[in-house]
C-alpha cells in the first residue's frame, strides 16, 4: 500500500499548513539566479502551486485560496494602467509580481527573486494567453493630480454620492449597508466589494494616484466598473482623496478603547451578515481542501467544488470519504437540519449516531467555534448551489490491509499511513477514487 511521506503528522497539521508547506518548498528550492530559458523551472517552483502548472490557476493549493489565483489562460487582468478590458502592460505586471497582492495570497517576490528573473517571468506568464499574440495594451492618460485639501475631499464626497459608489462599498466606505451584497466575479465566483476603510488591504495601492487609476479603470473580471467615461479627470482626483481620506486607524495602532469600539462594529457586521462570515470562516478553515475532489495532478476537478468524494485511507481504521456539503437535497447537506450539521462539524456526530474518527477532519478543534459563527457556517454552505453526489459509507480495512498497518507501525516503528485518493469516490463520476493523489 502506498503511504504518504507526510505520515502521522498530517493529522495534527491542518489543510492551511499543507499551502504554507507547498509554498514553503517553492520558496526554499528558488534558485539564485536563472538564465531566462530556465524561467519554466522558477515559475514551476514558485507559482505553479497556486496558479497551475500550465497557468490555469488550478494549482493544489487553489481550492483553499479565496480571492483564487489568477487564471493566466484567460488574459483577463485586474490591476492595470490601461483601459478597462485592455491588457496589462509589462509594468503593471512587474508590479504586481514584485509587490504581491496584499490581503490575497499572492506574495511579494521582490525580495526572494531577481530583477531579472521577475521579468522573465512576466514574459512568461503572458505565454499561457494568445491575447498577448494579438493586441497591445492600451495605456490610460493620467491627468496631473490635484493635491488633497478640505474644499476637494467635500467635492470628492459629493462625487462618491453621485457615482454611486456606496451601493456597492456603502455609504462610508466600510461595506456596512451596501445595497448590492451578492456580487459575483466573471467565473461566477462570490466577491465582496473592498473595504475602503482599509486601506492597507487595496491591491493596487492606496496612494490618491493609485486610487485614481483604479476607478478610472476599474477591476476586470470582478463588477467594480471603469469611471473613464462616466466622470472627468478633476472629480476622480477630488474623490481619489476623497477614498484615501476614508482610512481608518488599523487595528496593530489602536487603544484598547478603540479595540474595544472596533470588535463591537465587527461583531455587529457580522450578525447582520451570518452568510458572510460563513464564508470567511469556510474559506479560512479550509473546508473546501478536503470537500473538493482533486485530479492526480492535484487539480481541482470542475463542477465539483464542495461536492465531496474525496477518499482518505487511514490506516488501521479504514477508508472515509468527504461529505457533500453543496445543498442538493438527496446527496448533499439539503438532508440535514442545521442541528445535524452543527453537530457533525462540532462533535462528530452523523445523524445516523455514528462517529467520526477526530481526523482528518478536525471537528475536535472545530468544538471551539462560538454559537453565531456555527449558525454562519451553516448559512453559507446553505447557499451552496446543489450537486448531485452520493458519497460511501466509511469502510473498515480488510484483515490483510489492517495487519500490514499495524505491523508498519508497531514493528517498523513507522507513523501510521494515511492514503489521499485522486479523484471523486462519489456518484458523479470523474475518477475511480484508486490512485493515491500527488503532492496533497
Ligand atoms: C500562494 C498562492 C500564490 C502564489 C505562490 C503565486 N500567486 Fe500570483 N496570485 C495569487 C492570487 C490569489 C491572485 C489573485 C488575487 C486577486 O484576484 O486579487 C494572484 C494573481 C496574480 C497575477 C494577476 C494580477 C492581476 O493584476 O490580475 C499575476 C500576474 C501573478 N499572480 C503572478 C504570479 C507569479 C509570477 C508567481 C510566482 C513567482 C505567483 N503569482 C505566485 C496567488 C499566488
Ligand atoms: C458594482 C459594484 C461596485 C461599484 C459601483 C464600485 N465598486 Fe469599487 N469595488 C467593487 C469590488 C467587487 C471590488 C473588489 C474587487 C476584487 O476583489 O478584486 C472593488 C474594489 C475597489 C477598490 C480597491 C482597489 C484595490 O486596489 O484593491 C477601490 C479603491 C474601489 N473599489 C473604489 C470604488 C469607488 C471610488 C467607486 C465609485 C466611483 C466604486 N469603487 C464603485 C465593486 C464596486
Ligand atoms: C482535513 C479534511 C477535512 C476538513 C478540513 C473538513 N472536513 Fe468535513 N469531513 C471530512 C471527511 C473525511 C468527512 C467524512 C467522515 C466520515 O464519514 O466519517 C467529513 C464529514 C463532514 C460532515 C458530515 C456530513 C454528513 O454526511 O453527516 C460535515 C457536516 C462536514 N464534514 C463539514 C465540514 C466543515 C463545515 C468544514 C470546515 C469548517 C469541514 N468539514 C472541514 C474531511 C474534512
Amino acid at each position: 500500500m502506498p503511504t504518504s511521506p507526510s505520515g502521522a503528522r498530517w493529522f495534527a497539521a491542518c489543510a492551511l499548513v499543507a499551502v504554507v508547506a507547498t509554498v514553503a518548498t517553492g520558496l526554499a528550492r528558488t534558485p539564485p539566479a536563472t538564465p531566462a530559458t530556465g524561467i519554466s523551472s522558477v515559475y514551476d517552483a514558485n507559482c505553479a502551486s497556486c496558479h497551475g502548472k500550465d497557468g490555469r490557476g488550478d494549482g493544489p493549493a487553489a481550492g483553499l485560496l479565496d480571492p483564487a489565483p489568477r487564471d493566466f489562460t484567460r488574459g483577463v487582468y485586474k490591476f492595470r494602467s490601461t483601459s478597462s478590458g485592455s491588457l496589462p502592460g509589462d509594468d503593471d505586471l512587474v508590479r504586481v509580481i514584485s509587490a504581491g497582492l496584499p490581503g490575497t495570497s499572492m506574495p511579494a517576490w521582490k525580495s526572494r527573486l531577481t530583477g531579472a528573473q521577475i521579468g522573465a517571468l512576466v514574459s512568461y506568464v503572458k505565454t499561457f494567453s494568445p491575447r498577448f499574440a494579438k493586441e497591445r495594451p492600451t495605456p490610460i492618460t493620467m491627468a496631473p493630480p490635484v493635491a488633497a485639501s478640505a474644499g476637494g475631499i467635500d467635492k470628492g464626497r459629493k462625487v462618491y454620492s453621485d457615482l454611486a459608489c456606496g451601493a456597492c462599498h456603502g455609504d462610508t466606505g466600510s461595506r456596512s449597508g451596501a445595497v448590492a451584497a451578492a456580487l459575483e466575479d466573471e467565473r461566477g465566483r462570490a466577491i465582496r466589494a473592498a473595504d475602503l476603510t482599509q486601506p492597507w488591504m487595496f491591491r493596487g495601492g492606496a496612494t490618491a494616484a493609485d486610487i485614481y487609476i483604479r476607478v478610472k479603470t476599474g477591476i476586470d473580471g470582478t463588477p467594480m466598473p471603469a469611471f473613464a467615461d462616466t466622470a472627468k479627470d478633476a472629480d476622480l482626483w477630488n474623490l481619489a482623496n476623497y477614498v484615501a481620506s476614508l482610512g481608518r486607524k488599523p487595528t496593530w495602532k489602536m487603544n484598547a478603547d478603540e479595540l474595544k469600539a472596533q470588535y463591537e462594529r465587527d461583531r455587529t457586521e457580522a450578525a447582520a451578515n451570518p452568510g458572510a462570515r460563513g464564508r470567511y470562516l469556510v474559506a479560512t478553515l479550509g473546508c473546501a481542501h478536503c470537500h473538493s475532489p482533486v485530479d492526480a495532478d492535484g487539480r481541482e476537478m470542475p463542477g465539483l467544488t464542495f461536492a465531496g468524494g474525496q477518499k482518505f485511507r487511514l490506516a488501521v481504521w479504514g477508508d472515509v470519504v468527504a461529505a457533500n456539503l453543496t445543498s442538493d437535497n438527496e446527496t448533499g447537506i439539503g438532508r440535514l437540519s442545521d442541528d445535524d450539521l452543527k453537530r457533525a462539524f462540532t462533535r462528530g456526530i452523523k445523524r445516523d449516531e455514528t462517529r467520526m474518527l477526530p481526523f482528518p477532519m478536525g471537528w475536535p478543534a472545530f468544538a471551539s467555534l462560538s454559537d453565531p459563527d456555527q449558525n454562519a457556517i451553516v448559512a453559507y454552505l446553505r447557499t451552496i448551489p446543489p450537486v448531485t453526489n452520493v458519497i460511501p459509507a466509511p469502510v473498515r480495512l480488510n484483515i490483510a490491509a489492517y495487519l500490514s498497518a499495524k505491523f508498519q507501525m508497531l514493528i517498523l516503528g513507522r507513523d501510521y499511513p494515511l492514503v489521499i485518493f485522486a479523484g471523486n469516490a462519489g456518484s458523479a463520476g470523474n475518477g475511480t477514487g484508486r490512485a493515491p493523489a500527488a503532492g496533497r
